[in-house]
């Protein structure tokens, strides 16, 4: 059985070289299947909003939700270090709000750090809820919160100006405190030179290979989420056609009278029923 990393042990991993993963989990069933595997860290990510709950985006997503969704995971891997996502709302009124929030999340679910989405704009704010005693992990270039802003679900950091506001972000996160970081969206060549500028551990999705972690969507790296496949996705698996092929295997074993079979059925221990 594996032991549930620290935030020590990623800091040496990255130091070491050595990479590690993060999945991303939303219900007690898959957080004990994560839990069984060697795969260090999951993500109660907001794309719960998504991918479980059919909204169109994330910023509908509510505190109430993420704790719903985080405490049975919690309950499901103890093994893994878990990652409970702060929603849009929760930590862009005042900081005193924000540590309100970080507070909730970590008391009422037992998770072991959260996260939220910005850069230096948010370093006052990582930086009082790092001093109030939660880790935080920072999320810096495909913000999904805010894709408004920045035009919708593109790749940041893709010209000089906005490369360099990339760097000066994730040393100002790791300047406030920030443990580790999620880059999203950035060309391979930049997400390096942010592993590169800074001690934290960078967890790359759609980063490219020279960071020091991965994170993928579950639903997405099953093959189970059929709305959009970002380029960055690579399907481990086919999940959404193999369990539509079970369910109609199940279906037509009804129909034909296949199931339920002798096997799966109850006998009575008394004769002279009929
Ligand atoms: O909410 C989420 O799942 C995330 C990942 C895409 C990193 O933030």
């Amino acid at each position: 059985m594996k032991s549930k990393v620290n935030i020590l042990e990623m800091k040496r991993m990255k130091k070491e070289g050595k990479k590690f993963t993060m999945v991303t989990a939303y219900d007690y069933t898959t957080a004990s299947i994560v839990d069984n595997s060697t795969v260090e860290l999951i993500l109660v990510g907001d794309s719960l909003g998504m991918v479980m709950l059919g909204y169109d985006s994330t910023t509908g997503v509510t505190m109430e939700e993420m704790i719903h969704h985080i405490k049975p995971v919690v309950k499901g891997a103890p093994n893994t270090f878990i990652v409970g996502d702060m929603p849009f709302g929760a930590y862009n009124v005042s900081v005193e709000k924000a540590i309100e929030n970080a507070n909730r999340l970590m008391k009422e679910t037992g998770c072991d750090c959260i996260k939220l989405e910005g850069g230096a704009e948010f370093a006052h704010t990582i930086e009082a809820i790092t001093k109030a005693g939660v880790p935080v992990m920072a999320h810096l270039g495909l913000t999904p919160q805010t894709t408004s802003q920045l035009g919708g679900f593109k790749v940041q950091g893709r010209d000089l100006e906005t490369a360099n506001k990339l760097i000066n972000d994730i040393k100002a996160v790791a300047e406030a405190g920030a443990f580790s970081a999620v880059v999203e969206c950035v060309p391979s060549q930049v997400a390096k030179l942010m592993a590169e500028a800074v001690d934290l551990p960078i967890i790359g999705i759609g980063a490219g290979p020279y960071v020091d972690a991965q994170v993928l969507v579950t639903q997405d790296m099953m093959g189970m989420f059929d709305k959009f496949t970002p380029k960055f996705v690579k399907k481990y698996a086919t999940l959404r056609e193999d369990m539509v092929n079970i369910y109609n295997g199940f279906n037509s074993e009804v129909k034909e009278g296949l199931f339920p079979s002798k096997e799966y059925s109850f006998d009575i221990k008394v004769d002279g029923l009929e």
